[in-house]
């Protein structure tokens, strides 16, 4: 069944994702603050994180997620016709970093554009493609959540720093062909009365960094960590029980739900109130943390790689993050 009023069914035909090489371990960041690894596991499941060298930009980490989801595609980035990033660490404030990846891998005909949804952004970035797709304005998209996160983290905060990480993932979206599955259902939610706890306070135009502030730490991520927990937990709860239900299906129906990677506990949460057994829940947060925008889409990558789910399966992505945001989707692979 198709999501409501949509003229035609839309497909993920590739999906790709790129990790920087530098690993970060928590041993090396307990020699940085006063934390440790035995913290770190048991609060949040995270082993390590890769971080992105000084010259790697977004745009870079992109654009490699980019071409292996074109390649699993089999299409050539000359047939793209849209492009958009999600990403709350841009290259550069303007251009939008799609614009950078547009020229790096020669998708030329492609319109391109970013969105700010913090960790929502690939979710959000998928019903807006699946949404211009269906209508007919484009035949296909590249849909890409990419980060780095290094570049925004207070590395004197343990408190936040210990929890993020660099790295890029994609997926190709087009017009279903014949026997290909469908994006069934979405949701995308929002809550502004709650955009203090989780902020980047300065940078933008609020509180432009000055000789002045330069110090103050404004421009890197700050976190109300459990007040965070508490939302997390309830909205994606909520917003996959949604999808699962417009879709129409049954939670011992579903083989594989993607969760955004913040935490082992809230994922952990989640699967338990939504009565999936824990084998059926992807995992990839302990090598990677909390990548944000494109925590999601690395691990709908890797699980599909991996094999966690095949042709016809039914799958739940769902995701949370700043904003307050939240979003999920409901997939025929
Ligand atoms: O991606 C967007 C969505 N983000 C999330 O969903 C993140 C949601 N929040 C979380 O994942 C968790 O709240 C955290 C992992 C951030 C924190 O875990 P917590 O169990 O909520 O810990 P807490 O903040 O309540 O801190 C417990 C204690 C505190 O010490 P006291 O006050 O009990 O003495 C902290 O100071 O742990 C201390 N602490 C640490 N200790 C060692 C906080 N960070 C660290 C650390 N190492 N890195």
């Amino acid at each position: 069944m198709s999501e409501l009023n949509s003229k035609v069914d839309v497909s993920i035909a590739g999906t790709g994702s790129y990790v920087p090489e530098r690993v970060l371990t928590n041993d090396e960041l307990a020699s940085m603050v006063d934390t440790s690894n035995e913290w770190i596991l048991t609060r949040t499941g995270i082993r390590e994180r890769h971080i992105a060298a000084e010259g790697e930009y977004t745009s870079h980490m992109a654009s490699h997620a980019a071409r292996r989801a074109l390649e699993q595609a089999g299409m050539q980035a000359s047939e793209i016709e849209l492009i958009i990033v999600a990403t709350i660490t841009p290259d550069t404030p303007t251009p939008a970093t799609a614009c950078h990846v547009q020229q790096q891998i020669g998708a030329n005909r492609a319109v391109a554009f970013d969105i700010s949804a913090a960790c929502s952004g690939f979710l959000y970035a998928m019903k807006i493609a699946k949404r211009l797709i269906s209508d007919g304005a484009f035949q296909n998209a590249l849909i890409i959540g990419a980060e780095k996160l290094s570049t925004v983290t207070n590395w004197q905060d343990r408190t936040t720093c210990v929890l993020f990480g660099d790295g890029a993932g994609a997926a190709v979206l087009r017009r279903s062909q014949p026997g290909e599955g469908a994006i069934v259902a979405t949701e995308m939610g929002t809550d502004g009365n709650l955009t203090h706890l989780l902020e980047i306070a300065g940078g933008g135009s609020a509180c432009p960094i000055t000789a002045a502030n330069v110090h103050e730490n404004l421009a890197t991520l700050s976190m109300q960590g459990k007040e965070v927990f508490k939302h997390a937990v309830t909205r994606m709860k909520e917003a996959a029980e949604k999808v699962i239900e417009r879709a129409g299906w049954k939670p011992e129906e579903i083989a594989c739900v993607i969760p955004h990677q913040a935490n082992l506990r809230i994922i952990d949460a989640i699967a338990d109130r939504l009565a999936v057994p824990n084998d059926r829940v992807f995992v990839n947060l302990d090598k990677y943390g909390n990548t944000s925008a494109a925590a999601v889409a690395i691990a709908l990558d890797e699980a599909n790689r991996k094999g966690a789910f095949h042709r016809g399966d039914r799958i739940v992505l769902v995701v949370f993050g700043a904003g307050l945001t939240w979003a999920a989707a409901a997939i025929r692979w």
